[in-house]
């Protein structure tokens, strides 16, 4: 590496070789062409599915390795090319330990297999650092914040010119800030005096557990959310909530927001919200819609009529880093009346951040998020948008709860499994129940299936999830990889099948 080629040729000191190492664009370069190669080597294999999914390590251990590598000997005196082979070496380690989600056989949480592409554009904003409190510490990233969000309106049914939004670091801080903010519109006293004792949150019982978190840190307590009654489908039920907002009144209770689900954590059930916004609309109360991991059926001709009616929320949460499988972080907080978006924080409001520009607060995000030095989290989305068009969200979406519906076909078809619920989207809870143990002692069934989620994801071929549903212990899959065929999900109940028949005959 030229040091020569950061020291301006009129510097009065020389820059530290170190950091003149570090910042050289040749070395920069060089290594850039190593991360693409191993980068794509990796992607290879584990598409292929010629890795394990889940490379376990208990954690202490993994800890201690990776402490290890912070106490390198004499890095100073690395050549650049021995610091080379040293890069390549730490990617690979990085690669090789980690969760597989690319692999077709990573059927968990509802994480998404990336689209790889949209990782290069994330990787743009982490190289160029556009932290984006102020408009001018990241216009472009900015700009495309903006457009998106414009175009997530859009596919809400609002118009992008009288609604807006703001992206957040993930869905739970996106759900905090909505509830924030419907918490000042409809207490406008409470960022100064705190919330009113007979403040109530109304939340879909299966809320994502961020909602009662919310309600803590926004001081409402988590006393104060009240569980919204469930129909047979695990989805809110209007009639009931009508009852339950109509009883709160009359206690003199006064209604923060109701919290709707699109669809909720569980089983992926969608409220119908047609039917829930008229009831909110009728007792003039908040209508949020958590629709972090269902939003994206809305870029579905085929599924979007799950979503119908939630062009009446006053506020809505949509997880790109879900269904619109870019990386994470990248979670939309959006408002159909554009004139709440200062309301989430009330103690300077806009003109805070530049008194003499007043118009700039608009462009301003940190006006409207928690954070201040924010991530440009919006490249990867805004990317592949532009480079694919709508086209390719859809695709995913109808392509995923595509494989769902099979794999729900398979389970119904098997006599030892059972479907837990029809699948509304893209994810399945079921259990492995032999007809031997039908019937039997409900510990050995919870039993079996925590036992079979172990062993088959330490074995590394899947990585699936368990749950709990109805007081019973189930597993649990989320289709988020497109690359995820028939031919897995079949292996897969094979797989589970070969396992419990061992655990069953009681060995190891
Ligand atoms: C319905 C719902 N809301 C919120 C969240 C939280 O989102 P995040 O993990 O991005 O914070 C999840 C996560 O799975 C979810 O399913």
């Amino acid at each position: 590496m030229k040091t020569e080629e950061l020291n301006h040729e009129n510097s009065p000191t020389e820059i530290p070789a170190l950091v003149a190492s570090s910042y050289g664009v040749t070395v920069f370069d060089s290594l850039s062409r190593v991360w693409q190669r191993c980068l794509a080597e990796h992607l290879r294999k584990v598409m292929a599915g010629k890795t394990s999914v889940l490379n376990w390590k208990e954690p202490v251990d993994a800890i201690a390795e990776a402490e290890a590598f912070l106490h390198p000997d004499a890095v100073g005196q690395l050549t650049e090319q021995e610091r080379a082979r040293k890069f390549e070496s730490l990617l690979e380690k990085m690669l090789t330990s980690g969760q597989n989600l690319h692999h077709p056989r990573y059927i968990g949480h509802q994480v998404p297999a990336s689209i790889p592409i949209a990782g290069l554009f994330d990787a743009v904003g982490s190289l160029t650092n556009q932290p984006m409190a102020i408009y001018e510490m990241g216009p472009w990233a900015t700009a495309v914040e903006h457009a998106v969000t414009r175009n997530l309106c859009r596919k809400v049914g609002w118009n992008p010119d009288t609604s807006c939004g703001v992206l957040t670091h993930g869905g739970s801080l996106a759900n905090l800030t909505a509830l924030l903010t419907a918490r000042n519109v409809v207490f406008p006293d409470s960022w100064e005096q705190g919330l009113p004792q007979n403040a109530v949150l109304v939340a879909h019982a299966d809320s994502h557990y961020c909602v009662t978190r919310s309600a803590g840190i926004l001081g409402l307590g988590t006393r104060q959310v009240v569980k919204a009654v469930l129909d047979e489908r695990r989805r809110m039920d209007p009639r009931k909530l009508n009852e339950l907002l109509t009883e709160q009144k009359a206690a003199g209770r006064q209604v923060l927001a109701v919290c709707s689900s699109a669809c909720a954590t569980p089983i992926g059930a969608f409220d119908p919200l047609q039917e829930v916004a008229d009831v909110c609309r009728a007792h003039d109360v908040w209508l949020h819609v958590d629709a972090a991991h269902g939003g994206a059926a809305l870029m579905s001709g085929t599924h979007k009529h799950l979503l119908a009616g939630i062009d009446m929320a006053d506020s809505v949460v949509w997880d790109a880093h879900k269904m619109m499988f870019v990386p994470a972080l990248c979670a939309a907080v959006l408002y159909r009346d554009q004139a709440h978006r200062f309301q989430t924080f009330q103690q300077d409001a806009p003109y805070l951040f530049d008194p003499s520009n007043p118009g700039m607060a608009e462009f301003d995000n940190g006006t409207r998020t928690i954070e201040c030095t924010k991530r440009s989290t919006g490249f990867g989305l805004w990317g592949i948008w532009a480079l694919y068009g709508e086209d390719i969200f859809e695709q995913m979406v109808d392509r995923t709860f595509a494989m769902a519906q099979y794999f729900h076909e398979c389970l119904r078809e098997s006599d030892d499994f059972e479907p837990l619920h029809t699948p509304e989207c893209n994810i399945v809870v079921f259990r492995y129940l032999p007809t031997a143990l039908r019937g039997g002692l409900a510990e050995i069934m919870d039993g079996l299936q925590q036992e079979l989620r172990s062993r088959l994801v330490k074995g590394g071929d899947f990585y699936i999830v368990q749950t709990n549903l109805n007081g019973q212990a189930a597993l649990r899959v989320t289709i988020m990889n497109p690359l995820t065929t028939e031919l897995d999900l079949a292996a897969l109940l094979e797989e589970l099948r070969a396992i419990g028949q061992h655990i069953l005959s009681n060995q190891p």
